[in-house]
């Protein structure tokens, strides 16, 4: 069935018209634009940001922006996986390899890129670039983490409830085994690696003495692939086991006092869930705040389509989300949320992505948060428009809502890092002081 069944091919033209435009339009944002192409634009950015880390050059990724044309998502792939190349065969270079810091940079940059390369290629499940490339992050990854000062260490954590096992990495902050410190347990959402993780908060909470923990549950990237499971919604089942391993196996390094979770992206809703059966936390920061998944992903196809859905008539709604997503027709980031949603959430069927999406909101487990809770907010979000304020009222006194604007206003502050950071240690610093005094 054609989608002018529904309505007319006026109107389709104009909705289909309003959701590319819209998508593509960096008029408004606060950066000068690397593309055209908004979703692209974002993406860039991401790969400049971890630079402050050892994550990327500045240079290559600003010519990949150059060469590349707004929507052709297989292009953006062959860019990056090409740089990938380069970048991997100088870190295999003898002559290389002498020095750590060359071998951890150009590691990490390597790693980045294939992760790059990745992003754009959910849409066919059998590409066996989706393995491959995969293979190759992880890896370049490992020879990185292994010349840090001190080295990362990779864990797997059997899950108690759910037949899935935890991958996690380990950052201690100091030689001293015996010495107690704050501790950060990391994790991301919707599409993010933990590898990611190292460049958006473990680098700068390291060098501020707190160790870490980044951790991958179902539906996150490693796991989906290895373990060939989606997201569930329990996701305390995730969580706990990680802060049961950290008390039981790092009890020496970790002060149990200090103990904070941050949830990146559509993590801050997969973090507020699991804090709301986690008391051994003493804070949870939300980057940013999610209270209702089915709402932000609704966001991503037009109000049109979302009715055939609403109505009911979920097949007719599969054809027409597939029919224009094969047809072009959606706007690059619609159509990677989709290709990437179908994937992470392991289903072949639009209808089975939304309807999942509504098992994940906040309303009936919110009153069971106990801890300080840092939501954050941004002013150029795209997806969870409005939404962290409808936590933070939810969490009442619990909550301090920060909105960040301009230049730092990015999805996850993307670009901002350093912005971020400083807030949100600033925010541990008190929040945890406060608590100590009590004590
Ligand atoms: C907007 O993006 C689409 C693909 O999503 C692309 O075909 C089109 O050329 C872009 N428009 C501009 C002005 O860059
Ligand atoms: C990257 O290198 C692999 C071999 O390791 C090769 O198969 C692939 O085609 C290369 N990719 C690009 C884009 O050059
Ligand atoms: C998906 O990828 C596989 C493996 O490369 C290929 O055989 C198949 O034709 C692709 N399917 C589509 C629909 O492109
Ligand atoms: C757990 O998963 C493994 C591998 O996917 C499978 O072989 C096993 O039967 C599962 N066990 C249970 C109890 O579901
Ligand atoms: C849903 O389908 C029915 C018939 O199958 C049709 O009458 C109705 O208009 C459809 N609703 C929407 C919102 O497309
Ligand atoms: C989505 O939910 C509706 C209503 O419960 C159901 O009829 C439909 O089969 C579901 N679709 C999938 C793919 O699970
Ligand atoms: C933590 O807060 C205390 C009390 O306000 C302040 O003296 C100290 O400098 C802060 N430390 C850091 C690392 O921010």
């Amino acid at each position: 069935m054609k989608f002018s069944f529904y309505i007319s091919p006026l109107l389709a033209a104009l909705v289909l018209c309003r959701q590319t435009t819209e998508a593509n339009s960096t008029d408004n944002e606060p950066t000068l634009p690397l593309s055209t192409d908004s979703a692209f634009n974002f993406n860039f950015l991401i790969a400049l940001s971890d630079a402050l880390t050892g994550g990327s050059d500045i240079a290559p990724v600003l010519a990949a922006a150059k060469d590349l044309k707004a929507g052709d998502m297989a292009s953006f792939s062959q860019r990056f996986y090409k740089l990938a190349n380069y970048t991997k065969a100088q870190a295999e270079n003898p002559h290389n390899a002498g020095d750590p810091i060359n071998v951890r940079d150009t590691w990490f940059s390597a790693s980045q890129y294939f992760r790059r390369a990745d992003f754009y290629l959910h849409g066919n499940w059998s590409n066996p670039l989706i393995n491959s490339l995969w293979t190759e992050q992880t890896a370049a990854f490992n020879k990185a983490i292994a010349a840090l000062p001190i080295p990362g260490q990779r864990v797997r954590i059997p899950a108690k409830e759910g037949n899935f096992t935890i991958e996690a990495i380990w950052y201690a902050a100091s030689k001293n085994q015996n010495r107690k410190l704050p501790t950060l347990v990391i994790g991301n959402g919707f599409d993010a690696a933990q590898e990611d993780s190292y460049h958006y908060f473990v680098a700068q909470a390291l060098a501020r003495g707190w160790n870490c923990i980044t951790y991958e549950g179902p539906g996150h990237p490693t796991i989906r692939r290895e373990q060939n499971i989606g997201f569930i919604p329990e996701w305390e089942h995730v969580v706990t086991p990680v802060v049961d391993y950290i008390l039981l196996e790092k009890s020496d390094m970790v002060d149990k006092d200090r103990l904070a979770l941050i949830g990146n992206s559509w993590g801050g809703f997969l973090a507020a869930r699991a804090a709301a059966f986690e008391p051994r936390l003493a804070a949870a920061i939300l980057i940013d705040g999610v209270w209702d998944t089915y709402a932000g992903f609704s966001i991503t196809l037009s109000p049109e389509l979302m009715a055939i859905y609403e109505a009911g008539n979920y097949t007719q709604f599969d054809q027409e989300v597939l029919s224009q997503r094969e047809a072009g027709k959606l706007s690059t980031n619609s159509a990677w949320a989709l290709d990437y949603g179908l994937w992470a959430f392991h289903t072949h069927l639009p209808s089975g992505l939304f309807n999942q999406s509504k098992q994940y909101g906040l309303r009936d487990v919110v009153d069971k948060i106990r801890m300080p809770v840092f939501v954050g907010d941004a002013e150029f979000e795209p997806t969870w428009i409005g939404q962290p304020k409808q936590v933070a009222d939810a969490l009442g006194d619990k909550a301090t809502l920060h909105r960040f604007t301009g230049t730092a206003g990015y999805h996850c502050q993307t670009g901002a890092y350093q912005e971020l950071t400083r807030t949100i240690f600033c925010w541990l610093n008190k929040t945890l002081g406060k608590m100590e005094e009590k004590s």
